[in-house]
C-alpha cells in the first residue's frame, strides 16, 4: 500500500468529501454548493453525474493512498438511488459519513446503516417552520425532524445538525444549543457561514461572539487541532464551531480533497481553478491525477489568499504570476470581490 501523500505544506490527505449529485430538494439561500457557486439545476437524473462504477474505483484508488475516510454529500446525496451500493463497495478501510438534509432519511436510515454508513450530518438551521422555510426555501420542516429521529434510531452515531450561522440564523443559535443538549444522540455544528461563493458578504455575522458567549456557558471545552475546531460542553450536549473563513489555522490543518458530482478533483473547497477531470480514467490515471491535484494543493487562508497591509485578503501574486504564465492548471482564479452567484 502506497503511504500516504503530503502536499508541499506538510498537510496529509486523509480524506475525502464526494459530491453525487448537485441535484437538491432545497434551495437554502448561503449554499455554496461545495463550492462550485450556483450550479443547481433540474431534479431529474443528469448524464454528467459520476456513475456507481466511477465512485468507487476513485474510492478504491484513494484507500491505497492512505486515506481511511468518505464523506458523501450532494446537493442531496440521497436523491441517488444507487447511495447504499456505494456505502457498501466502499473499501472497508475507509470510515463513511454523509452530508444530507434529512428529507429522505425516514424509511432508509436502516437501510444506510446495513450498508456501512457510520455518522451522518444533517443541515438544521432552525427550530421552527417558519424561519426554517426562509432559509432553505422549503416547507419540508417535519420530515426533516422526523429524518434525524430516524438517523438516531436507526443507530447513527453521532447525529450532528450542521447551522450555518449568519444574519438569518444567529438568533436561533441558543435554542439549538438546548435542542441538542436535551436530545440524545444529537451533536450541534454551528459552522461560519462562508460568503466566498455566495455573493451575499452582508450576511456575515462575527463568529467570535458566539465563541464567547459559548466559552461563558460551557461546562467544558475542548480544543482540536485537525481543523482547528473548538468543542463546548454545555448542559451535556457537545456543540462544535467551524470557522474557516480568515482562518490560516483552518487551513493550515485541511487534510481533504474533494470530488465534484462531474467527477472533477478538487484540491480546495474556495478555488475551481484546479479542477481535473476524472473522465473515465483508468485506476493508474486516477492514481496520477490525484498526486498531481495533491501535491498542487495550497493553504487557501495563509498561502492562496494573503493578508495585504490594510489587513484585507488578497491572491498571492505568486498564483496570478502562475496563471498568467500559462503554467498553472486552468482559468485565472477569480478575485473573491468577483465572485457572485448573480
Ligand atoms: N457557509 C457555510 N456552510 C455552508 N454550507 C453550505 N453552504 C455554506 C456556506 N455558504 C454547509 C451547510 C450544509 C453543508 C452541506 O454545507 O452546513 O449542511
Amino acid at each position: 500500500m502506497a503511504n500516504t501523500l503530503e502536499d508541499d505544506h506538510g498537510r496529509a490527505v486523509t480524506g475525502v468529501r464526494v459530491s453525487l449529485t448537485d441535484r437538491c430538494n432545497f434551495d437554502c439561500i448561503y449554499c455554496h454548493n461545495e463550492g462550485l457557486g450556483d450550479t443547481r439545476g433540474p431534479m431529474d437524473p443528469q448524464d454528467a453525474e459520476m456513475g456507481t462504477d466511477d465512485v468507487v474505483r476513485f474510492l478504491e484508488v484513494v484507500s491505497e493512498y492512505g486515506v481511511d475516510s468518505v464523506k458523501l454529500t450532494g446537493g442531496e446525496p440521497m436523491l441517488r438511488g444507487d447511495l447504499e451500493e456505494i456505502i457498501r463497495r466502499t473499501p472497508d478501510s475507509m470510515e463513511v459519513s454523509m452530508t444530507t438534509n434529512g428529507t429522505f432519511m425516514p424509511g432508509r436510515a436502516e437501510q444506510l446503516r446495513d450498508a456501512g454508513l457510520e455518522r451522518v450530518n444533517v443541515s438544521q438551521d432552525a427550530l421552527d417552520p417558519e424561519s426554517f422555510k426562509e432559509v432553505t426555501q422549503s416547507g419540508a420542516y417535519e420530515q426533516v425532524l422526523e429524518g434525524v429521529r430516524a438517523a438516531v434510531d436507526a443507530g447513527l452515531d453521532p447525529v450532528k445538525l450542521n447551522m450555518v450561522v449568519f444574519e438569518h440564523t444567529a438568533g436561533y443559535v441558543e435554542e439549538m444549543v438546548d435542542h441538542v443538549a436535551e436530545n440524545d444522540g444529537l451533536q450541534l455544528q454551528l459552522i461560519e457561514y462562508m460568503p466566498e461563493l455566495t455573493g451575499r458578504p452582508d450576511w456575515n455575522i462575527d463568529i467570535s461572539r458566539v465563541h464567547n458567549w459559548l466559552a461563558d456557558i460551557a461546562d467544558d471545552i475542548e480544543h482540536r487541532e485537525m481543523h482547528d475546531r473548538k468543542r463546548y460542553w454545555v448542559n451535556g450536549g457537545m456543540v462544535e464551531i467551524v470557522d474557516p473563513v480568515e482562518n490560516e489555522g483552518f487551513c493550515a490543518n485541511c487534510g481533504r480533497v474533494r470530488v465534484t458530482h462531474e467527477g472533477y478533483l478538487k484540491g480546495c473547497l474556495n478555488r475551481n481553478d484546479d479542477l481535473q477531470s476524472m473522465g473515465s480514467m483508468s485506476r493508474q490515471q486516477i492514481a496520477e491525477t490525484f498526486e498531481s491535484v495533491v501535491a498542487n494543493r495550497v493553504p487557501y487562508y495563509g498561502e492562496y489568499l494573503v493578508e495585504n497591509d490594510d489587513g484585507a485578503y488578497e491572491i498571492n501574486d505568486k498564483y496570478l504570476r502562475a496563471a498568467t504564465a500559462d503554467d498553472w492548471q486552468s482559468a485565472m482564479p477569480t478575485p473573491i470581490s468577483a465572485i457572485t452567484r448573480g
